[in-house]
């Protein structure tokens, strides 16, 4: 298993270009099983996530031809991918393969949408908590689909195919706005969405079925209106900058302190993010290329953070933002309301030394002068990239082991850091 070491007290300062958003390429992959036709995505990251949902697709019969470079592409160009669903060969989805990542559920939606049938594993539990899928069943049997749950399996039937209706949710849930976009796009008459989610990945995938023929509209409110469709076709799509790893290497820099130009990311994915840097004294600053992110000599200004929905601080952010107080001047508090058990990395960030106490939902950082590396335990996506930011403010090494997770959601990572300077480096094995 691979192992991240870094040596921290390096400031970063250089360029980072940002990847193209992991959580809107998995719904633009699946939406491809709407169509025959083929859908061309470009700006694709190159991720074991990605990887993984191909082999998901492949297993449906979906047939996918990665681009290569072109003459001009840079280094850290995405890729694009050709996907073709043009025959569906297979309507279930393994357990196997959908307990390696809950996003895979989504498949349900359009095959059901498409088929008539599918029959989708349970994702289970993962280590932010119980994450159940009750909401996306919801959305499913409002539209007219008959569920029955088998052997860890959630078997959707609609021979006749899928009928609009209303869908109000009790909760935000962006993947269950996601399942009734999909589901709804080619059901019969008009759906509406009431408290749906406003993600910006909601609006590159309402977007991208528009270009394929649906007709969507108020995506990116908190109502959306989708007419049904007999059929939608092939169309080429660019996957919108990733605000987490955006935000990501913000809190990086401010970490470390120095100069660094985040390149293609766009400020409006993530303003409640870059006004809690703003008033904990990083300088922010946006430019026609991107956004400037600074923090020359001053010292981190405590806060006090909920997580909430968009357009809320992110819970995707939540732990990047706990290692960056850890070394402020101050007492911080963050309150996490999107999941239940998302504080796996506290643990690891104490063995760093830092100050941190949980009471419930509510973790309350106190911050500390230095943090001194040791070796450490990735537990989650976002968790192992809040390890290697505090690691990089760290004295001495840290060693950041089971980073198969950040694999999963943060393209070049090592790359990216040490293009800027950091002394961070993977030990395959
Ligand atoms: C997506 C993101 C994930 C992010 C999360 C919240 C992707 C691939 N993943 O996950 O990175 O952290 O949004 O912004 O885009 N819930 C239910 N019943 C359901 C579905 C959800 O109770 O059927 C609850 C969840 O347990 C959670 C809350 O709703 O408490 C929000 O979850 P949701 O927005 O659905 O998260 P995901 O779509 O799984």
């Amino acid at each position: 298993m691979d192992r991240i070491r870094i040596v921290g007290g390096r400031p970063l300062s250089g360029a980072i270009p940002i990847s193209g958003a992991k959580n809107a390429t998995l719904p633009l992959m699946i939406a491809s099983l709407l169509t025959e036709d083929t859908l061309i995505l470009d700006n694709v990251p190159r991720l074991a996530d990605v990887n993984l949902l191909q082999r998901i697709l492949g297993n449906h019969g979906v047939d996918i031809m990665v681009g290569g470079k072109r003459p001009g592409d840079t280094e850290y160009q995405g890729q694009s991918l050709h996907i073709s669903a043009a025959h569906i060969v297979d309507t279930t989805a393994p357990y196997e393969l959908v307990s390696k990542m809950r996003a895979s559920f989504w498949v349900i939606a359009p095959l059901v949408a498409r088929m008539g049938e599918a029959t989708v594993s349970m994702p289970g539990g993962c280590a932010i908590g119980t994450r159940p899928v009750d909401l996306l069943i919801m959305v499913l049997e409002r539209l007219g689909a008959a569920i029955e749950i088998d052997g860890g399996y959630v078997i959707a039937r609609a021979k006749r195919g899928l009928k609009g209706g209303e869908i109000v949710f009790p909760k935000v849930t962006v993947g269950g706005t996601h399942t009734a976009l999909m589901a709804a796009a080619l059901a019969d008459g008009v759906t509406v969405i009431e408290n749906a989610a406003r993600e910006p990945e909601i609006g590159d995938v309402a977007d991208c079925l528009n270009k394929m023929g649906a007709k969507i509209s108020g995506a990116g409110t908190s109502r959306i209106i989708i007419e049904g469709v007999a059929k939608l076709s092939g169309a080429r799509h660019s996957v919108l900058p990733d605000r987490i790893e955006t935000g990501t290497y913000a809190m990086a820099v401010a970490m470390t302190g120095g100069d660094v130009m985040l390149e293609g990311a766009r400020p409006e994915l993530l303003q409640a993010a870059l006004d809690v840097l703003a008033k904990s004294g990083v300088q922010i600053s946006t430019t026609n290329t991107g956004i400037r992110v600074a923090r020359n000599g001053g010292g981190i200004g405590p806060v006090e953070v909920t997580t909430d929905p968009f357009p809320g601080f992110p819970t995707d952010l939540q732990a990047q933002l706990m290692a960056l107080m850890t070394r402020a001047d101050g007492t911080s508090r963050i309150t996490e309301t999107i999941f239940e058990n998302r504080f796996m990395h506290v643990q690891e960030l104490v063995r760093l030394g830092a100050r941190i106490h949980l009471d419930g939902e509510t973790a309350t950082i106190e911050g500390v002068r230095r943090l001194k590396g040791a070796p450490v335990m990735a537990t989650d996506l976002r968790a192992s990239v809040s390890l290697v930011i505090a690691a990089l403010a760290a004295e001495g090494e840290t060693m950041v082991n089971r980073v198969y997770h950040l694999d999963r959601g943060f393209e070049r990572l090592e790359d990216k850091l040490v293009r800027c300077g950091a002394d961070i480096a993977r030990i395959s094995g």
